[in-house]
């Protein structure tokens, strides 16, 4: 089977990807049955192999080398956090040309990168989400509303809808800083939240199809230093303070049934495919809210979804190899 890799892409994460992508080939190099040509794509969108040479992915499910060369390609992992991989830009392309892939729909992982459809869609599905208010444009008028969000609720997260990995993402407790952080977000999306800071333990399961049925794993957990937030930095920097527990201690059975049920419910109603990590909130009350659902989890060695995987029970190169053999 000939499976095309295409990592990096034009967003704010192409470097997170490109790790996620480099766990993804070593999990396949075990695969006898898969050979595997890895391509990263770079902020024009280009296809360039391992020696920056251009490559082409063309309707005849074939891709072109610049010298006319060609090769089949059976099944794609576009394995590209943020635009275009995440936001479902590459997934539409990838139906139009008929060609099977990994992970959720185009329509699903639109909606689901984006702060505030997800809120909309976990709303109308009857999942607890974040309370925030939505700012559609840089103006005065919009500015006053974030302004009093921020009376109301103290300190609050502002966030450009559009990333991931905590780019565009400011917890801001004055006016001063928050008009600052409106106007970075905005230079990042179209669109901007303001979120309520809730003080929480964070909590993510991975949520994924396993011979066509979904598991949702318990919920494991991600520890940010107390002086900060799980940041970019946090998340990736080398020097990272930031702890994962690949199971969260601690959590009555009532708390773990209602976030296997919102997890489920999500994943059913925002009709996921394959993999997803779907994070939530728990509060110092007990109160718990859905954060986000990651329809392209990361796979580096700080990332969750593979070691919730593994401690499950289940071996990331034979689950990603069923479904690649299922799909061709
Ligand atoms: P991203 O999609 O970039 O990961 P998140 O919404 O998950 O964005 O926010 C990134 C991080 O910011 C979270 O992991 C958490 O540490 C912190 N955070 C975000 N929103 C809140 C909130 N409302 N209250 C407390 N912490 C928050
Ligand atoms: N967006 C990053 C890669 C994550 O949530 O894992
Ligand atoms: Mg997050």
């Amino acid at each position: 089977i000939q499976v095309l890799l295409i990592c990096g892409g034009g967003g704010s994460e192409h470097d997170v990807s490109l790790r996620t992508a480099d766990f993804i080939q070593r999990e396949l190099a075990g695969a006898p049955d898969i050979q595997l040509t890895r391509v990263t794509m770079n902020e024009n969108g280009q296809l360039l192999d391992s020696d920056g040479m251009l490559r082409e992915l063309r309707s005849d499910k074939l891709l072109y080398s610049a010298s006319g060369s060609a090769q089949p390609v059976d099944y794609v992992i576009p394995s590209i956090h943020g635009y275009p991989g995440e936001t479902g830009d590459l997934q539409s392309q990838l139906e139009i040309l008929g060609l099977p892939y990994y992970g959720c729909g185009s329509e699903a992982s639109k909606i689901c990168f984006n702060k505030i459809t997800t809120k909309l869609w976990l709303t109308a599905l009857g999942v607890d989400n974040t309370p925030y208010q939505f700012l559609c444009t840089n103006t005065a008028e919009e500015t006053a509303k974030a302004k009093d969000a921020l009376q109301q609720w103290g300190t609050v997260f502002v966030k450009a809808s559009n990333q991931g990995s905590s780019v565009g993402c400011y917890k801001v407790s004055d006016e001063e800083a928050l008009e600052q952080a409106l106007n970075d977000a905005f230079r990042l999306s179209p669109y901007v939240l303001v979120e309520k800071c809730l003080k929480v333990r964070e909590l993510e399961v991975a949520a994924y199809t396993y011979e066509g049925e979904l598991v949702i794993t318990a919920p494991g957990e991600v520890c940010a230093p107390a002086d900060t937030f799980y940041s970019y930095e946090e998340k990736y920097a080398e020097g990272s303070r930031a702890l994962t527990h690949v199971v969260a201690e601690g959590l009555s059975d009532g708390q773990l049934g209602w976030i296997y049920e919102a997890a489920k419910r999500a994943f059913i109603g925002l009709q996921l495919e394959d993999l997803s990590r779907i994070d939530f909130f728990l509060t110092d009350d007990g109160e718990i809210y859905l954060n986000e659902v990651n329809t392209f989890p990361g796979m580096t060695s700080i990332s969750m979804f593979p070691k919730m995987l593994q401690n499950n029970g289940h071996d990331f190169c034979t689950y990603l190899t069923a479904l690649i053999r299922a799909a061709v």
